[in-house]
């Protein structure tokens, strides 16, 4: 029997769909925690039905080891999302490309801040002058307080890679050539 013409809708459906759910990173072995085991939504509230889960939205994204295992600056920068970027036409998106090399860093390596991976998704007024003042090496930071959540702790290991990872801020070893830039300090 000739397979009628639904089925053969039904079967070119189900193919796009599939196609369409390939997934671009060979050997994702990324696994989420569903909203209903994340400790974090609550379990009685109807509208969790209708939320995407995890797992669906972030495996179409770019991978990274740590935090929600997506690289979002890559997702950024290769047009895997496209975030808003203002409310109203009037904002002004102002990108800065600069790099500050942090030296207080006791014996590890030192910490490069770069302006152009934060200012592509936050405004100047998101660090300054609250958080960190604008000139180099005159914000009392350290370790512990960051740790506590403070100064670049109010984002990392909350909405931005999370603090265990040690070197992708302490990324310049020392007496390297990076090393002999300009100074916070
Ligand atoms: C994610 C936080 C963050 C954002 C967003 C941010 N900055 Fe900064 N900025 C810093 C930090 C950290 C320092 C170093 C402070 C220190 O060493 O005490 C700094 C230093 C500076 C300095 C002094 C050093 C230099 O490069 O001359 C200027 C000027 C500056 N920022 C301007 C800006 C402007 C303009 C924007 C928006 C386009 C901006 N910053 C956005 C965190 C930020
Ligand atoms: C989000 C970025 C970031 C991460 C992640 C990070 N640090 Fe730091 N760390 C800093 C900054 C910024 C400073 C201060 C640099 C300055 O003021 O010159 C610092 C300073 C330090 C210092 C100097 C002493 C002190 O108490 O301030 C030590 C030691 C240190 N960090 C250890 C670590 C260790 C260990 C880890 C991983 C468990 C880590 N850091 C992860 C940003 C980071
Ligand atoms: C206002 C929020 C905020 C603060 C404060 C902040 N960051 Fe970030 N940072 C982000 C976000 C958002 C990203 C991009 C998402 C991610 O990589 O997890 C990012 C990414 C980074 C990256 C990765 C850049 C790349 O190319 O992958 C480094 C390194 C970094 N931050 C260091 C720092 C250091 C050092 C400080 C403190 C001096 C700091 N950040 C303070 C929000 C912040």
């Amino acid at each position: 029997m000739k397979p009628s013409r639904s089925v053969m809708f039904r079967m070119l459906v189900g193919l796009i769909l599939g196609v369409s759910s390939w997934c671009p990173w060979a050997a994702d072995s990324r696994q989420w925690t569903s909203l209903e085991k994340d400790g974090i939504h609550d379990q009685e509230n109807p509208a969790l039905q209708v939320m995407q889960p995890p797992a669906d939205a972030l495996r179409l994204l770019p991978p990274d080891s740590a935090g929600n295992q997506v690289n979002w600056v890559k997702a950024l920068r290769d047009g895997y999302i496209k975030p808003r970027t203002n409310l109203y036409e009037t904002t002004e998106v102002r990108v800065l490309d600069s790099n500050i090399l942090m030296k207080r860093t006791a014996e590890l390596p030192y910490v490069l801040f770069p302006h152009r991976a934060h200012t592509e998704w936050l405004d100047c007024s998101n660090c300054h002058e609250k958080l960190f003042r604008s000139k180099t090496g005159s914000t009392p930071m350290n370790m512990f307080a960051i740790l506590q959540g403070e100064y670049c702790g109010q984002c990392h290991g909350a909405v931005a890679f999370p603090l265990t990872e040690c070197t992708r801020c302490h990324s310049v070893p020392r007496n390297s050539a990076g090393a002999s830039q300009p100074v916070s300090k």
